[in-house]
């Protein structure tokens, strides 16, 4: 276990799975690129951890995911083009990404699970704290959750994962928490994770959602985890062994998060986080709702 309470800088994103729920659109595309309105999925979470103060990020990526790398470099030949044209506003839109955070990519070979694609992060993280973000959940930009994390991990050491009550009949979709309160009302310690439990067996319903804050201390209990749910080595099962034993790198904390989140990779969540982020941008925002006043309105006669 880490004694000292360094400053976290170092963000890890997983980005390596094979993004099945999304075919045939992710055959040769990396899901995390499919856009948001009028950004690739992974801008948003990239530029989420530099908001946390997290400017370091390390992509885990795989086959077929050149373009992540191509979309956070720089794109000489577009940018002169938009420049002859005098288009500033595109061109800084285009500049934007590759400015953000220093970025380093890792290959993971085979997607092994995400357990594995974190300890593929352990030599370019080091004997440090660190965070996690999947690269497919969407954290909408104004309900900040993993700055809080951060500030929990400073405070209380170990590793803290987010956690966000879902409706009991979806929890075998998700890792699940047994949890204690703490004085904090955001805040719980966690005792127990269960990957992808069935409804029955659910300790409650706090699911897991795509942010950590994690000691290093979970590298070593990742190298000894054996493949679990699904024959792929599971980030829950090793948090599972850091809650239920303090001295192996624990305690583990759960932040409880009510704010609006997306999961890019189900198509359904997917659809929903245009509608609404598009419904809110003020280029697009007023002559979107209307259409969708018309449509529901058409929608609803119809029925
Ligand atoms: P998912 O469970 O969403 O799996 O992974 P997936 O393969 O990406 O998508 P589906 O279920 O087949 O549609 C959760 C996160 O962990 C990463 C994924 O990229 C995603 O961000 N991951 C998963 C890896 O980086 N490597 C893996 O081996 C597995």
């Amino acid at each position: 276990m880490t004694q000292s309470n360094p400053r976290i800088s170092k963000a890890v994103i997983p980005a390596a799975g094979l993004g099945t729920r999304f075919l045939p659109a992710t055959k040769a595309t990396p899901k995390e690129m499919l856009p948001v309105v009028d950004k690739p999925a992974i801008q948003y979470v990239v530029e989420e951890a530099v908001a946390a103060g997290l400017s370091d990020v390390l992509m885990i990526t795989g086959r077929n995911k050149r373009p992540l790398e191509d979309h956070f470099d720089r794109n000489y030949e577009l940018e002169e083009a938009l420049s002859r044209k005098g288009d500033e506003s595109r061109l800084k839109a285009v500049q934007a990404s590759s400015d953000l955070a220093t970025m380093h990519y890792v290959r993971q070979g085979d997607p092994r699970g995400l357990g594995h694609a974190v300890l593929c992060a352990a030599p370019h993280v080091g004997d440090q704290p660190f965070a996690v973000l999947l690269g497919d959940d969407l954290i909408d930009p104004r309900d900040p959750l993993l700055s809080r994390m951060v500030d929990v991990r400073e405070r209380e050491g170990g590793s803290v994962i987010a956690l966000m009550e879902v409706d009991p009949s979806q929890i075998h979709q998700y890792g699940c928490a047994a949890v204690e309160p703490t004085a904090d009302g955001d805040v719980v310690r966690v005792t127990q994770l269960v990957e992808k439990p069935e409804r029955a067996e659910a300790p409650s319903n706090l699911a897991i959602i795509g942010r950590y804050v994690l000691d290093p201390a979970v590298f070593a209990i990742l190298r000894e985890t054996e493949p679990g749910r699904g024959n792929e080595i599971q980030l829950t099962d090793a948090l599972q062994k850091l809650a239920a034993d303090e001295k192996a790198g624990g305690p583990v904390h759960g932040v409880v998060f009510k704010g609006r989140r997306y999961d890019t990779g189900d198509r359904g969540d997917y659809l929903r986080a245009i509608v609404r982020l598009a419904c809110e941008r003020e280029d697009l925002g007023p002559e979107f709702r209307d259409f969708l006043r018309s449509y529901v309105t058409e929608e609803m006669q119809r029925n």
